[in-house]
């Protein structure tokens, strides 16, 4: 199955995307990731997208496109895989489609803005692996220290309030018209984020066999 996972910052997406990975076993591709990894490691794709990523706009279309076109050429995506992260633009969906990718199915997670700031600003990654967790909703068990690898957790630079507040609003700029985009299709269901990580899968699960 083919996956997009859609959603304003901080809905949820990349935490559904593991829940789906698991359930589906096909990968998850986030391209958030793609690019702090990117950075992590200090390539020139790092390099160009760390101003735009730090101050909450977006990577511009044309290096976007092409990770994805280099990642969705690896063997393990022959099966299957999620989208979390991309398209986010419709110049991006547009691409996807010239690739003759055929997409099944597009969840999109509706989080109302507010209930986004309290999320992100609580939201602690682990610089290590990525794993993400939450100071309320989902901390890990000793604080600071990842559950999963051992590494520390810390708050991502683009988490902080006033940044939350500009990636929000290029969120309804710019993403929100890809609903449109893919309503037309018909294969456009929504998912209402629920307070439980839990509820929230048991709906996206129910939305992969509707
Ligand atoms: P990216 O990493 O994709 O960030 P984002 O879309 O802004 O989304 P987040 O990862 O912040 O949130 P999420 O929806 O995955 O939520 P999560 O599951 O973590 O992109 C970062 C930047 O990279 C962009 O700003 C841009 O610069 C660049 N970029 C990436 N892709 C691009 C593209 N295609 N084009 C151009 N530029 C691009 O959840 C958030 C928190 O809430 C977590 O702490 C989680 O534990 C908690 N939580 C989740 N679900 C629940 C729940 N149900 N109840 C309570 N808490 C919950």
């Amino acid at each position: 199955m083919n996956l997009i996972l859609l959603g304003a910052p901080g809905a949820g997406k990349g935490t559904q995307a593991e829940v789906i990975c698991e359930h589906l076993n096909i990968p998850a591709i986030s391209t958030g990731n793609i690019i702090r990894e990117a950075l992590k490691n200090g390539t020139e794709l790092g390099l160009k997208a760390k101003s735009f990523m730090d101050s909450g706009a977006l990577v511009p279309d044309e290096v976007v496109i092409d990770i994805i076109k280099e990642r969705l050429a690896k063997d393990d995506c022959k099966n299957g895989f999620i989208l979390d992260g991309f398209p986010r633009t419709v110049p991006q969906a547009e691409a996807l489609d010239a690739m003759g990718i055929q997409i099944d199915k597009v969840i999109d997670i509706e989080v109302a803005d507010e209930k986004i700031m309290q999320r992100l600003s609580g939201r602690r990654v682990c610089q290590d692996c990525g794993a993400s967790y939450h100071v309320d909703y989902k901390p890990s068990k000793a604080e600071g220290t990842c559950d999963k690898c051992g590494g520390k957790t810390v708050q991502r630079k683009d988490d902080h309030p006033d940044t939350i507040k500009d990636r929000l609003h290029v969120y309804h700029e710019q993403t929100e018209p890809l609903k449109d985009y893919y309503e037309k299709t018909g294969k456009l269901t929504i998912v209402e984020g629920q307070e439980e990580v839990a509820d929230t899968s048991a709906l996206t699960l129910k939305a992969l066999e509707a």
